[in-house]
């Protein structure tokens, strides 16, 4: 059993990936990223979030504690839904309006500190993969097996415009095309744990590769690393 870090940009295909992979190895799968919406969500909810995007930080700080997040398997689709508070939150933290407020939220040190001691605590037993920004570099560097994702902005924007859309969702491309690049700008160059490359990571390019493809990939080199290993 081996710890199995996935990194990358936002809206490629990591999370797809992740819970793949974790189905065939019979992993637990962690969605990092859905940590930090359902932070966004509790603020958003609790008005700690003004119109103009301004986070009352000092009550978000103060609400840390009060704020607990859990995984549950959901065997109709395969991969396990995020849990607020006891509350079932994943079609919530979804939607664009929460992917508009993240990446803001994920700057913050003390929401990162706390969801660093989470995750920590979730894989310590490792069979476990994690997608997010900063697994590789900060939360298990000694991760055995690294994997940095990306793909185009235009082809990021274009899958989640699908998924937006196939969920019912009205929205237009190119909102979602400005909010993809802005989160690679904010999750790139924030102070604390940017979006980086670790030194030991292997880099996949998936713009013009499907799913399927990817898969067969990933699950070589997963074997490869696994059976090295032992
Ligand atoms: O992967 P995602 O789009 O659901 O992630 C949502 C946001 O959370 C993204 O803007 C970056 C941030 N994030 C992070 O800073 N660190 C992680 N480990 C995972 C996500």
């Amino acid at each position: 059993m081996i710890t199995i870090a996935i990194d990358g940009h936002s809206s490629c295909g990591k999370s797809t990936m992740a819970k793949n992979l974790a189905k065939e190895l019979g992993y637990v799968y962690i969605d990092t990223g859905a940590m930090y919406r359902s932070v966004t969500y509790y603020a958003m909810l609790n008005g700690m979030i003004d119109a103009e995007g301004n986070i009352d930080t000092e009550r978000l700080k103060a609400e840390m504690p009060n704020i607990n997040i859990s995984f549950k398997f959901n065997p109709n689709t395969g991969r396990p839904d995020t849990y607020l508070n006891g509350t079932c939150v994943e079609d919530k933290i979804r939607t664009l309006e929460v992917s508009n407020h993240v990446s803001p939220i994920a700057t913050l040190g003390f929401v990162r500190e706390a969801m660093v001691a989470q995750q920590r605590e979730m894989g310590k037993a490792k069979g476990v993969i994690l997608d997010g920004r900063d697994i590789g570099t900060v939360v298990f560097p000694d991760a055995e097996l690294k994997i940095f994702v990306t793909a185009s902005a235009e082809i990021r924007a274009q899958r989640r415009y699908d998924e937006l859309t196939a969920k019912g969702e009205v929205c237009e491309y190119d909102a979602i095309l400005k909010n993809v690049q802005e989160r690679d700008y904010i999750d790139s160059h924030r102070e604390i744990s940017p979006l980086t490359q670790a030194e030991d990571a292997i880099v996949l390019d998936n713009s013009n590769m499907t799913i399927s493809e990817q898969q067969e990939w990933l699950l070589k080199l997963t074997k490869e690393v696994v059976s090295a290993s032992e």
